[in-house]
C-alpha cells in the first residue's frame, strides 16, 4: 500500500555484501546441513507460534507509486476468493504445525475492500486450525475511501482489533500527485471514525519526499497529522518504483527528484516531532506511544515464525508438518487467478520455496534486528547461532568496532543495536556489519569440526543449500505481501 524506501536498500546490502553477490557458490555452511557445531545439535522442538500475513491483491484504483502486488479488476468474485484464502490458510497452518498464531496482519492491496465476511471467515479457519488467542492482535490495512464507520464497525465484529490507515498526505494536491482516490478531510474523517472504534490501536502511514515537496510543507502535514492521529505513526520515504506513472514522470523530467540531503534532513525533523510528541522511535519507519507498537511487525523484526497466505504473500517458517526441520522462505504464486487455481487443486499456492541456511538466516537476523531500537538480543542470536556469539562476531577489531567508536552502533549486555543517531544511517551502516559477519564465519573457529556436528541429511529434493533465492525474500519480511 505505501512505498517503503527501505527495502529495497536492506535486500541490496545483504545481496551486495555476500561474495559472489548472492550466487550459489560453496559458501562457508554449503553441505554441513548445521550451524556451526562441536557437538551434534539436539532437533528443536517445532515452534509452536507464529504470525500471519494474509494478502488482498485488490484496488480500486491504481496509485501514481505504487508497484505493490496489485489488481484493478471489474469484479472480484470475492466467495472464491474467500475459499482460496481460508483453504490456504488451513494448509500452511497445518504444514507449519504451528499450535498458536500470535498476530494477523490483513495487507494488501485495499484489504479494506474484502468485505467483512471474508476477513472473519480467516479469522475462524485460524482459530480452527490452530489457538487464536483471545488479545492476539488482528491488524487491517484500511484505505480513507472504504473506512466508513459502518464497515469498520463490521471488520471490528469479525474480530480486526487494530488499523492501519493509508492516509499518506493531509494535502489535496500531494494526494492527487499520487494518485490516491481520497481526499485530505475524507482521511481525516476515516482516521476519527477509526479512532472511535478501535481507540489507542489505530495507526496511519504518512509518506514524505514527494516530487517537489518542500522541507515546510512536510512539517507542515506532519503537524497536521499529529494533531490527528492515535498512538501509532508509520513514516515512509516516497521511493521511486519502475513502471508506476510517478517514476515515469519524474525520471522523463516533469517532476523534481527530491534531493537527497533534504530527504534526510525531513526525516530527521520528522523523528524529533514525534519525540517530542511523546513517540517512541521503535523501528526505522515506525514510532509509537503507550506502548502502542506492532506486534505483528516486531515479530518479522525479531526474526520469529510467520506464514504467508495469498498472492504473492511471503513467509519464513519450518515446514515440520511435512519432515522439514529448516527455516524457509517462501512465496505464493503472485498472479490472483493463477494462485486460486492452485489453492484450489493442491490447497496452497507456493510457488518457491527456499532452505535458508545458517549464514542466510543470521544476515536477516542482523539486517531486521537493527531496525528496531532493542536491537538483536544474546538470546534472539544465541538461537540462530548457538556457537558463535554476537561479541565473537562484532566485538572484535573491525567495522563494527569502528561504527561503534563513531558512536552510531552498541554492543552490551543487552545485545547489539543502533543508536539514535545509528538508526537514522542504517542502509548506509549494513554492508560493513553484513560483510564482518560473512567473514567471521567464514573463519575456522566457526565451522563443525570434521566428523562431529549434526549429520547431513537427504534435503529431501528441497534444494537445500542449492540456492540462496533472490533477497527480495527479505523485501517479503517485512511487505508480506509483494
Ligand atoms: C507491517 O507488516 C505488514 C505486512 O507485512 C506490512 O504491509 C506493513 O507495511 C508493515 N507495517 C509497518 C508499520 O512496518
Amino acid at each position: 500500500m505505501a512505498a517503503r524506501g527501505w527495502r529495497p536498500a536492506a535486500a541490496a546490502a545483504i545481496a551486495a555484501a555476500r561474495p559472489g553477490g548472492g550466487g550459489p557458490g560453496p559458501g562457508p555452511g554449503s553441505g554441513s546441513g548445521s550451524a556451526p557445531a562441536s557437538e551434534p545439535v539436539p532437533e528443536p522442538a517445532a515452534p509452536a507460534t507464529a504470525a500471519l500475513y494474509v494478502h488482498w491483491p485488490y484496488c480500486r484504483k491504481r496509485c501514481s507509486y505504487c508497484n505493490f502486488n496489485k489488481y484493478v479488476v471489474p469484479a472480484v468474485d470475492e466467495a472464491a476468493v474467500r475459499a482460496c484464502l481460508v483453504r490456504e490458510a488451513r494448509t500452511l497452518l497445518h504444514l507449519s504445525q504451528v499450535q498458536s498464531v500470535t498476530s494477523v496482519f490483513f495487507g494488501g492491496g485495499t484489504p479494506s475492500l474484502a468485505s467483512p465476511r471474508t476477513i472473519a471467515a480467516v479469522l475462524e479457519a485460524v482459530a480452527g486450525a490452530a489457538h487464536l488467542p483471545a488479545g492476539a492482535e488482528v491488524t487491517l490495512e484500511a484505505n480513507p475511501g472504504s473506512a466508513g464507520t459502518p464497515r469498520l464497525a463490521g471488520f471490528r465484529e469479525a474480530g480486526v482489533n487494530r488499523l492501519s490507515i493509508g492516509v499518506q498526505s493531509l494535502d489535496d494536491a500531494e494526494l492527487r500527485l499520487l494518485g490516491r482516490e481520497h481526499t485530505a478531510a475524507e482521511a481525516q474523517g476515516a482516521v476519527e471514525a477509526a479512532r472511535g472504534l478501535f481507540p489507542g490501536r489505530t495507526s496511519v502511514d504518512l509518506l514524505f519526499g514527494l516530487p517537489g515537496q518542500s522541507r515546510d510543507a512536510w512539517t507542515r502535514g506532519l503537524e497536521a497529522a499529529l494533531g490527528l492521529c492515535d498512538d501509532h505513526v508509520s513514516l515512509y520515504q516516497l521511493t521511486l518504483e519502475r513502471g508506476t506513472a510517478l517514476a515515469a514522470q519524474v525520471w522523463g523530467g516533469a517532476l523534481p527528484v527530491p534531493p537527497q540531503d533534504l530527504l534526510a534532513d525531513m526525516y530527521q525533523t520528522a523523528r524529533a516531532m514525534l519525540a517530542a510528541a511523546g513517540f517512541r522511535h521503535y523501528e526505522v519507519s515506525n514510532f509509537a506511544r503507550k506502548g502502542a507498537l506492532s506486534t505483528h511487525n516486531l515479530s518479522y523484526w525479531r526474526a520469529e515464525q510467520y506464514i504467508g497466505v495469498g498472492p504473492g504473500a511471503h513467509g519464513r517458517f519450518v515446514p515440520w508438518g511435512e519432515g522439514g526441520r529448516s527455516r524457509e522462505a517462501r512465496v505464493q504464486t503472485l498472479e490472483p487467478d493463477a494462485w486460486m487455481r492452485e489453492v484450489q487443486s493442491r490447497g496452497h499456492g507456493t510457488r518457491r520455496r527456499v532452505v535458508l541456511s545458517p549464514l542466510e538466516q543470521l544476515e536477516e537476523v542482523l539486517a531486521l534486528g537493527l531496525r528496531t531500537d532493542e536491537g538483536i538480543t544474546h538470546e534472539r542470536w544465541g538461537q540462530f547461532s548457538p556457537h558463535l556469539s554476537l561479541e565473537a562476531v562484532f566485538g572484535v577489531p573491525g567495522e563494527a568496532k569502528d561504527l561503534q567508536q563513531q558512536g552510531w552502533l552498541v554492543l552490551d549486555g543487552g545485545g547489539l543495536r543502533c543508536s539514535w543517531e545509528g538508526l537514522a544511517l542504517l542502509d548506509s551502516l549494513l554492508p560493513d556489519l553484513l560483510c564482518q559477519l560473512q567473514h567471521r564465519w567464514a573463519l575456522p573457529a566457526a565451522l563443525p569440526r570434521p566428523g562431529r556436528g549434526a549429520e547431513e541429511k537427504p534435503d529431501g529434493g528441497q534444494g537445500r543449500w542449492r540456492s540462496r533465492g533472490e533477497h527480495n525474500g527479505l523485501a517479503g519480511v517485512v511487505s508480506g505481501g509483494e
